[in-house]
């Protein structure tokens, strides 16, 4: 299997992470467990800003998408790295306070933004609030007014790119519950609508064109419907953008239908995206917008894998053989949500040739409860530890107690050595907020 470089495979044959035995951190820790590796995160998050530094000349910020990913040692990390986030809850806000994360760096997201989730975010100083509907524009200028402050906003817009994995498609009208259209005339309105409130500064726009994008050309393409759309804003009602959040939505690999990207090719993304502001702002005559973009998976989820114990094996002879583990669509539901493909391996045996085609099964009770389906692995037996690769976005933060079991702790790893960032939970935490009515006490 193509590994990529924070992990390997040792002289035991035993995967390691961060310099870490996998075997040692299941048997210490135990399983279903999520692991880290904190310097791949680091890299990650220092790749995008390096980028634009050099080739923007600073004139601009990382924010990690944390919905990938939210826990307060995520904030910690990028506090130290000097980035900012992306929050789309109070939740997150809440976990970014807690983690005293400055929150004059985030930028919060949402399109059914609660009155408490703004309330909150404007006590706290939230830094900017990416406005997705008309009546949050009219809550925030009436909570800044009450508060006597002046929010800082951009406002989210729908350029008509919309970008999958391999392909894009360019739509005059997206259909999406995100966002404001820049053909149907309604990005123009709302701006309109916003550049009369008092309490408001309009910064500029943020669009987002999808996820687990490789396709370079996507990004080019979003990037110069919105400096265009800027540059007719500008003329029509006299705005100019000052800062323009282009998303997230790098890829990641999750298995070998997938290109295996490098930090260059991660800059390159952004390279392109720089190059064609540029070239627009030129054309157009535009100042050069603050460049914001929001990773969230590619900053994270190769940094992440999830160890389980291999438990029950069940072969129906000339059908299938279902391998199943300690975890499942608790802890992972993106096979559930999406038929997404992983890498999977025998992390004590990871030397070993693969000798059949097995499904990973979950133990929760759901016929849909599957982690990956037809993988090649040697023949499994009960105690295997298994590991499952490029776990680390969009698992722990769509994780649930279903069934009423336990959400795995995780673990962060550097230079061989493991620390709990989120602890295990207990049986107490499973029914911590459960109360029984005095007419059932009877
Ligand atoms: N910014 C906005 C406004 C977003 O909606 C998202 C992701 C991002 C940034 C980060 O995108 P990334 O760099 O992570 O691709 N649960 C799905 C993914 C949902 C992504 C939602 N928005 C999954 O498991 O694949």
């Amino acid at each position: 299997m193509n590994l990529r470089e924070t992990l390997k495979i040792n002289e035991k044959g035993h995967l390691e992470i961060g310099g870490m035995d996998t075997v040692d951190i299941a048997e210490k820790f135990g399983t279903p467990l999520y692991v880290f590796d904190e310097d791949y995160i680091r890299k990650m998050m220092r790749v995008y800003k390096n980028t634009i530094e050099k080739e923007y000349d600073g004139n601009g910020q990382v924010l990690y998408a944390s919905k990938a990913f939210s826990c307060e040692a995520i904030y910690a990390i990028a506090k130290q790295e000097g980035i900012g986030v992306d929050v789309v809850s109070g939740g997150e806000l809440y976990t970014a306070l807690k983690a005293g994360f400055p929150l004059k760096k985030a930028y919060m997201h949402g399109n059914n933004k609660l009155l408490r989730e703004l309330d909150f975010a404007l006590d706290n100083g939230i830094g900017s609030i990416v406005v997705d509907s008309f009546r949050e524009a009219d809550i925030i200028e009436e909570l800044a007014g009450n508060k006597g402050i002046k929010q800082n906003v951009l406002i989210r817009i729908n350029p008509g790119v919309e970008a999958h994995t391999h392909a894009f498609i360019q739509t005059a009208r997206t259909d999406s519950k995100f966002g404001f259209s820049v053909s149907d005339g309604s990005a123009e309105e709302l701006i309109a609508y916003i550049l009369k409130k008092k309490n408001i500064v309009l910064k500029g726009y943020h669009c987002h064109i999808g996820s687990q994008i490789f396709e370079k050309r996507s990004f080019e393409l979003a990037a110069e419907k919105v400096m265009d759309f800027s540059a007719y804003i500008k003329k029509k009602l006299g705005f100019e953008v000052s800062e323009l959040n282009m998303g997230g939505g790098f890829g990641v690999w999750y298995n070998e239908e997938d290109p295996k990207l490098k930090s260059a090719d991660y800059e390159n993304y952004l390279k392109a995206l720089i190059k064609t502001i540029k070239e627009k702002a030129d054309e157009h005559g535009l100042k050069l917008p603050y460049l914001l973009i929001e990773p969230g998976r590619s900053i994270v989820g190769e940094a992440g894998i999830t160890l389980y114990t291999v438990g029950a094996i069940k072969e129906i002879k000339g059908v299938k053989k279902y391998v199943a583990v300690d975890g499942g669509m608790f802890d992972n539901p993106r096979y559930a949500l999406y038929q997404s493909k992983y890498s999977v391996l025998l992390a004590n045996r990871a030397k070993e040739p693969c000798t059949e085609k097995v499904t990973v099964a979950g133990k929760c009770c759901e016929s849909g409860d599957l982690i990956a389906v037809d993988v090649s692995l040697p023949e499994a037996k009960e105690g295997d530890v298994m590991a499952v690769l490029t776990t680390g976005a969009y698992n722990y933060s769509m994780a649930s107690n279903y069934n009423r079991n336990f959400i795995p702790a995780a673990v962060l790893v550097k230079d061989g050595k493991a620390d709990y960032i989120i602890k295990p939970q207990t049986y107490e935490d499973i029914v911590r907020n459960d109360l029984i009515p005095e007419s059932l006490k009877k």
